[in-house]
């Protein structure tokens, strides 16, 4: 597999040959794209030595070979188009702003319009610069868009400040490539429904009742999918998400909505995980005006249709129904209790009364339940938290292995 190495101008740029050479035990295909900045840090010949290949330095390089045909200004488009993968380390808070912009200047930006491939980045960069509503967006706006971010570790900089900004360690970039490049297909052939955001019942023309989901989980779960290959139907409640690229999507609002679009749709998946947080209750009777404030209301509410159960009743064999749940006090007693009474393959569950995770956060803990085991996923980013999810679900479909007298005495 031929991955890409792009070097921009930080004094990290050094520790990029540590990495190209990570990679090369890997068994894979290293080149590099450096920046002008780049070199002033570190020689081409470096990598070069390295890899055993050109290293590409401008859009405008001369072609190496005379009798090569490839015309320079389309280099970048072949180098595009045969990566597997590209990894920027260092990225600098220029070239992190040029990819957030789509601004081609020069070899790396174009080359980053220009594949298809996934994308990691892996920023250094002084502590202020990191922490600038600036970075910070245009960080946001890649990881929107499926940038895969290592975020920077913290210590003592080479500015001579100390905070966030320095480049993540070679293993932690490493293990994102390696992540990336091995997940990739592994959900080919596989339809998965996500459920995601949380449902609204209207109280009348202006209110309703709601929770806090915010949809981020479901949401990476959908992307998480998506990029590994599967088709994605994502079954949306209200969220301020921008949906994930290459997903359909069907927009719902009330429970009763939720349920049609799952049971509508659940036949063509061979995988469901319901991460929304569903209404247990809804208004009995919705008012048709505005209510009025005057003392003392009481709202009467009747429950709802539970949608994980009916979905559990016209599962078809093989397909995998995943539920999540939310709890607040005794977590793993209760998440065992929802899957023997729903009859999922397996609940996601989330201790919500933990600080900083669940609701909202981009951060999650989870444990992964089956009936016969409690896998704990511990604190990360909903984005690694989804991947993590789907390989315990994929392992749901390898043979368990069952302890037999026998095999304990062997
Ligand atoms: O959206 P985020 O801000 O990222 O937060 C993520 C999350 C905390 C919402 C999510 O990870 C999560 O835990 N979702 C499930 C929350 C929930 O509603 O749990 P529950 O215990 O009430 O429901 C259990 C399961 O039954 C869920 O899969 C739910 O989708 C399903 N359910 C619940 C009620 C109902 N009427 N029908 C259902 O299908």
């Amino acid at each position: 597999m031929k991955v890409t190495v792009g070097v921009s101008g930080g004094i990290a740029a050094y520790k990029a040959a540590e990495l190209v050479r990570a990679l090369q035990q890997h068994a894979l295909d290293v080149h590099v794209v450096m920046t002008e900045a780049a070199m002033q840090f570190v020689q081409p010949l470096t990598f070069a030595s390295l890899t055993g290949h050109k290293v590409i330095t401008s859009l405008w390089t001369p072609p190496e070979s005379p009798d090569s045909n490839l015309d320079s200004a389309i280099e970048h488009i072949e180098a595009a188009q045969t990566t597997d993968l590209l990894v920027v380390a260092p990225a600098t808070a220029n070239v992190i702003a040029k990819f957030a912009h789509g601004i081609a200047d020069d070899f790396l930006s174009t080359l980053y319009l220009a594949t298809t491939a996934p994308v990691i980045v892996a920023p250094a960069m002084n502590v202020n610069m990191w922490q600038h509503p600036a970075t910070q967006a245009n960080i946001e706006a890649l990881a929107a868009r499926n940038v895969r971010i290592v975020p920077p570790d913290s210590g003592y900089l080479a500015c001579g400040m100390t905070g966030s900004g320095r480049l993540a360690d070679t293993p932690a970039i490493l293990e994102a490539v390696l992540g990336v490049l091995h997940h990739r297909n592994d959900l080919a052939g596989e339809t998965v429904l996500v459920t995601a955001g949380g449902t609204r019942e209207a109280l009348d023309p202006v209110r309703f009742l709601g929770n806090r989901s915010s949809g981020k989980m479901g949401y990476a779960l959908a992307e998480a999918a998506e990029r590994r290959g599967a088709r994605v139907i994502l079954v949306t409640a209200p969220t301020a998400l921008r949906p994930p690229a290459n997903v359909e999507v069907i927009p719902v609002t009330t429970t009763e909505q939720m349920r049609d679009a799952v049971l509508n749709r659940m036949a063509e998946a061979t995988i469901v995980i319901k991460a929304a947080a569903v209404a247990d209750y809804r208004p009995l009777k919705q008012a048709e005006q505005k209510m009025k404030r005057s003392g003392p209301l009481t709202i009467e509410l009747e429950p709802t249709e539970d949608i994980l159960a009916q979905a559990v009743a016209r599962r078809r064999s093989g397909q995998l129904i995943i539920g999540f749940a939310a709890e607040t006090q005794d977590a793993v007693a209760h998440g065992r209790t929802k899957l023997m009474r729903k009859r999922a393959d397996a609940i996601v569950l989330n201790d919500v009364s933990r600080e900083g995770i669940g609701f909202d956060s981009d951060r999650n803990a989870v444990t992964f339940l089956t009936p016969t085991t409690a896998v704990e996923l511990p604190e990360m980013s909903k984005r690694d938290l989804a991947d993590r999810i789907l390989e315990e679900v994929l392992g749901l479909r390898r043979p368990q292995k069952v302890v037999t007298e026998s095999s304990v005495i062997e």
